[in-house]
């Protein structure tokens, strides 16, 4: 059976307090949206519409070429009257000869699993809800039922009675419903409630009315039918997202020294044997072959680790190959397009951009290494610079293999520093260094014998 899926975003998310409309807030590393975007998405809808409104384009411009995104219509909504009247304004847009699922921009870790198991019961005519039993329904509207238990109406919070508030069986808001139906029913509601809104939830008394089926499912966990609506509830679904992910990566093998200290946002793919200790961040998509592991506090974006390797506390990595069994860090900086081949070492406070670090090369200690192509083998002295900006433009540093950079070195380039050649510490080079020889700028050391130190003034 297929579906139109209509995902209401118009709302504006005032608790937010935020210029940033409330489903682009973050969860996760994506938007809210893009969540649901995704798991609309693999329900593979016949049709699927974005309501947007407060801040649509943004919302839009947000997503404009986003894969997932590209399936949408986006229709906007002007003014918000209501979830009803929302649905109303997709409608035009539906294949009417299949239901609609309704989702929420702000609800964003529904499962397809669940969804497909609310699919289920929308066969025919019937209506699907997802309903949840809370402790506190306050705000929600609740789904009152008769005696025989069948569902007979959804009455909003401010519209319900006292005994109704008592009902703790809430409306989640994600509902099926025939299409064909809504189009008869979505135009006549009305506002004549205590929010003055058209909502969305005076279908259900309609369809009992019309004699038809509305059926419920309840989610297998809460945190899937919990919307956002401040900054308080955000943070709790990005921890019940982080938690579900490191449970998955234990489940696989994955060491965390501390679930509870682990945040990914965007892919992790692991092999056997890694082990990340606490503190880490990952983001984009990161991939650490087997047996690596990664020390505390590291920041970890868009990278291939190998495997074997050992990247040690408070490193930041981001848009870098890395090689087997190298060694990075305890606080290396690795920016886009560092590539460092097997067995490579970059040690402390040693910032990397735009350059090859060749096999067994080591830059251990305080150095800027940018747009370079440094060979295997080539150690790199404490405090190693290279030039490569003139103010103008970035120039390449080629250090062949073997070669030796002495410690303090300024290699200014577009410059060479040949196959197995040394440079003497403090070195400034303007030129190419031949291989093999030992190329030195330095001004000589001198012995002044009769220097004396200043002796301390009697003070007046
Ligand atoms: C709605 C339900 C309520 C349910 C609750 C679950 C109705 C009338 N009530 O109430 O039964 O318990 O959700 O959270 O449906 N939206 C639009 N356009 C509008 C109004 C809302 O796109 O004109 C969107 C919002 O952005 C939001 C969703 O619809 O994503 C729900 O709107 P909200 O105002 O939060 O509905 P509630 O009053 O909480
Ligand atoms: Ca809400």
């Amino acid at each position: 059976m297929s579906l139109n899926i209509v995902i209401l975003a118009a709302g504006q998310g005032k608790r937010m307090a935020s210029r940033l409309p409330k489903v682009l807030h973050p969860l996760a590393g994506k938007p809210l949206l893009a969540h649901v975007l995704e798991t609309a998405c693999a329900l593979n809808p016949r049709r699927l519409v974005v309501v947007v409104g407060h801040g649509g384009d943004a919302v839009r411009a947000h997503f404009a070429d986003t894969p997932t995104a590209l399936l949408a219509q986006w229709i906007e909504q002007k003014p918000q009257l209501g979830t009803g009247h929302a649905v109303l304004q997709a409608l035009p847009l539906l294949d009417k000869q299949h239901p609609t699922l309704v989702l929420y921009g702000d609800v964003p870790l529904i499962r397809p699993e669940s969804l497909r198991r609310l699919q289920a019961e929308a066969q025919g005519d019937a209506l699907a809800l997802i309903t949840a039993q809370v402790t506190d329904a306050a705000g929600y509207g609740r789904i009152v039922r008769n005696a025989e238990r069948s569902i007979t109406r959804i009455v909003e919070d401010k519209d319900a009675t006292e005994t109704e508030r008592r009902i703790n069986e809430i409306n989640t808001g994600i509902l099926i419903a025939p299409t064909a139906r809504l189009a008869d029913w979505l135009p006549e509601l009305s506002a004549g409630n205590a929010q003055g809104e058209y909502y969305l939830t005076d279908i259900i008394a309609r369809a009992v009315g019309e004699g038809l089926a509305v059926n419920s499912i309840q989610p297998d966990a809460l945190w899937e039918v919990e919307g956002v609506n401040s900054r308080a509830q955000l943070a709790e679904l990005e921890r019940i997202v982080q938690r579900n992910q490191a449970a998955a990566l234990l489940e696989q093998g994955v060491t965390l020294l501390d679930p509870t200290r682990f945040d990914l946002r965007g892919s992790l793919r692991c092999g056997r044997d890694v082990s990340i200790d606490v503190g880490c961040v990952f983001s984009g998509e990161v991939s650490l072959d087997d047996n690596v592991t990664v020390g505390p506090y590291c920041v970890i974006e868009d990278a291939l680790i190998g495997a074997g390797a050992r990247i040690e506390a408070m490193s930041h990595i981001q848009g870098a190959t890395i090689g087997e069994d190298t060694v990075v860090g305890p606080f290396a900086r690795l920016r886009p397009g560092a590539k460092l081949a097997d067995a490579a070492h970059v040690g402390n406070f040693v910032e990397i951009k735009n350059s090859s670090l060749g096999a067994g090369s080591k830059a251990n200690h305080l150095s800027y290494l940018g747009d370079a192509s440094i060979g295997e083998r080539v150690n790199i002295g404490a405090g190693t610079i290279t030039c490569n900006y003139d103010g103008v433009n970035k120039h390449r540093t080629v250090i062949e293999d073997d070669a030796f950079i002495g410690s303090d070195s300024q290699l200014v380039a577009p410059v060479t520093v040949g196959r197995g050649a040394t440079l003497g510490a403090g070195t400034t080079l303007t030129r190419d260094a031949p291989p093999q020889q030992l190329t030195v700028t330095r001004v000589k050391a001198q012995t002044l014998p009769a220097w004396r130190r200043p002796a301390k003034k009697s003070s007046t």
